[in-house]
């Protein structure tokens, strides 16, 4: 059998649920598979370059962290070790701590680092592996949006907090027939808001990969109350864009009302407002969704990734990332993992049947 020395362990950017069930399947795989140990470092990086902040996890110190939401290393997404943000004289700067990490990783005799995080902790992982860190990444983001792996462990938990607030926001917007807005976590990509509006019967589904004019959900909230529904619940992803031409906001967007600057929710929300008689309101989820105790789906995945990193350690198959592909755990190089984001195709079979049960993207 393979044995290991020390792995170290960091969790970068920000936390999913299933980020403990990884810690668990690193920790009592290198301990029972391979007779290794772990070295968790806090806060990100951070226990790299203050080692202090570097400790020992044991399977009993794992014990019980399955069904915990958050991570019990701490996380951090101002940690980046190339560009480590600092206070001097009362100014907030950028300092480059790398070779004191990579010093400190030496120092702390680690065989290898386990790096779990998105697309920029992956990116930082990478550029420590190019400058001689033996280095195994685990794809982590609750946006689902990193093209190297077809899902990520924090994605299917989030569907639930945002599938429940859709249902909760479906009883006031029938009771009140108000237009209910319901904005959801997704920067870049649309997953979130697509598959959780269609999984939450949501009516309107804005994502940043169809930019929507104003006119086209205001038609469609009208077409509705025809037909005999008084209320519309709408999803929208935090990152989605209006078109430039959009009348309606061309019109409006000088008023002070939307010269201050207001989440994309927020901003529909007064768009639709303004001059209409629809009764409006906007409910922002935020952090909500990258709470909670992870699914039995993303406890599964965690489990599963943490402990193939662990092998790849063990196999020197380092500067790559664990991945999912189909239903089989694989990997691939940390160049083909970043800089790359899983955008929605806005043909894709859940766009098709969305708009085949009748959901407008806003665009139509
Ligand atoms: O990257 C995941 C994400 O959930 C984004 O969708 C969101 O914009 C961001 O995290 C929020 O991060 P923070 O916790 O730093 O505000």
């Amino acid at each position: 059998m393979s044995t290991l020395g020390t792995i170290g362990l960091v969790n970068g950017g920000g936390d999913a649920p299933g980020l403990n069930a990884v810690t668990r399947a690193v920790v009592r795989t290198t301990y029972y598979q391979y007779g290794g140990k772990v070295l968790g470092s806090f806060d990100g990086f951070d226990g790299f370059i203050w080692p202090e902040k570097s400790k020992e996890l044991t399977p009993i110190q794992v014990r019980g962290i399955l069904p915990w939401g958050g991570t019990i290393l701490g996380s951090n997404n101002r940690g980046n070790p190339f560009r480590y943000k600092v206070v001097e004289n009362g100014q907030m700067v950028e300092r480059d701590f790398s070779q004191v990490a990579i010093d400190n990783i030496k120092k702390l005799g680690l065989e290898a680092v386990i790096v779990v995080g998105g697309d920029g902790t992956q990116s930082i992982a990478r550029d420590l592996h190019r400058r001689g860190v033996p280095l195994v990444g685990v794809p982590k983001t609750i946006d689902n949006d990193l093209s190297a792996t077809d899902v990520t462990f924090g994605f299917d938990t989030a569907l639930h907090t945002v599938t429940d607030a859709l249902d909760k926001l479906h009883t006031t917007a029938e009771s009140h027939g108000r237009v209910m807005i319901l904005e959801v976590m997704g920067r870049d990509a649309g997953w979130i808001a697509l598959h959780g509006g269609v999984a939450g019967g949501a009516e309107i589904i804005l994502i940043p990969e169809i930019p929507f004019r104003t006119e086209r959900i205001l038609a469609k909230i009208d077409a509705r109350k025809a037909a005999g529904h008084r209320f519309c619940v709408v999803i929208v992803a935090e990152g989605c864009k209006l078109q430039d031409d959009d009348p309606i906001w061309l019109a409006y967007k000088h008023e002070p009302q939307f010269v201050e600057k207001k989440s994309i929710g927020n901003l529909l929300g007064a768009l639709l407002s303004r001059g209409s008689p629809h009764d409006v309101r906007v409910t922002v989820l935020g952090h909500l969704q990258r709470g909670g105790s992870p699914s039995p789906f993303d406890r599964l995945l965690g489990t599963r990734l943490g402990s193939a990193a662990v092998d790849l350690v063990v196999q020197k198959q380092f500067g790559r990332m664990v991945c999912l592909r189909g239903n089989t755990i694989s990997s691939c190089t940390l160049d083909e993992a970043v800089g790359r984001l899983k955008m929605v195709p806005p043909d894709c079979d859940i766009v098709r049947a969305a708009r085949a049960i009748g959901i407008s993207f806003g665009a139509e």
